[in-house]
């Protein structure tokens, strides 16, 4: 897969594994990892699928209307792929904490709703990757969204239903609220490197 890696600059501080939005790149959330964490290290992905040349993580059909098959092989591929980074490139998987924005966070979230990869994780409008599945014991583990009130791409009802979807498998959810639409915006980076420096 095309990706960047850059190792922590101390140990046992987090690998953000960095997860673009629609037409996004690799190189797009770089810049979110000394606003995070100035200590942290990454591994920024590249989504494999084009849409109209524009990457993302997994197919969809329709705005917001998600091809489950084709999500369901991409996820288990980048699961696989941080597992084999992990081991070539030195990391612990333990200190991995996703980090994706839109179809990137989808694409994070649906990582979690397969395996107990990670024990943090930062969703950037996200949505509810797929419903009706039944998620792994996620006690002890905490997750962050950030939202916009007036996201005309992730609805309201979307975090509101993801966040109770991870509560039930025993997450702990903090939902950051702006009344912005789908755009990233510097608070809400902010907000999520105070709930990091939290734990
Ligand atoms: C998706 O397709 O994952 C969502 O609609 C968000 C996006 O536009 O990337």
């Amino acid at each position: 897969m095309i990706h960047l890696f850059e190792p922590a600059k101390r140990p046992g501080a987090p690998i953000f594994l960095l997860l673009h939005g629609t037409g996004g790149t690799e190189q797009d959330l770089v810049g979110l990892v000394r606003l995070l964490d100035p200590e942290a290290g990454y591994l920024s992905v590249r989504g494999e699928v084009t849409e109209n040349g524009m990457p993302r993580f997994f197919k969809r059909l329709a705005e917001g209307v998600f091809d489950e098959e084709d999500l369901a092989l991409r996820t288990a591929r980048l699961i696989d792929f941080v597992k084999e980074t992990s081991r070539t490139s030195g990391f612990s998987l333990q200190d991995v904490i996703p980090v994706g924005y839109s179809n990137g966070a989808n694409i994070a979230a649906n990582m979690m709703f397969e395996e107990r990869l990670f024990e943090q994780a930062i969703l950037l409008h996200p949505m509810v990757p797929r419903r009706g599945v039944t998620l792994p014991d996620s006690s002890q583990v905490r997750v962050f969204i950030g939202a916009g009130t007036n996201d005309p791409i992730c609805p309201a009802s979307e975090t509101e239903d993801l966040k109770v979807i991870f509560e039930q498998a025993g997450a702990t959810v903090d939902v950051t609220w702006s009344n912005h639409g789908h755009q990233l915006i510097m608070p809400t980076i902010e907000a999520a490197a105070s709930w990091l420096a939290q734990k």
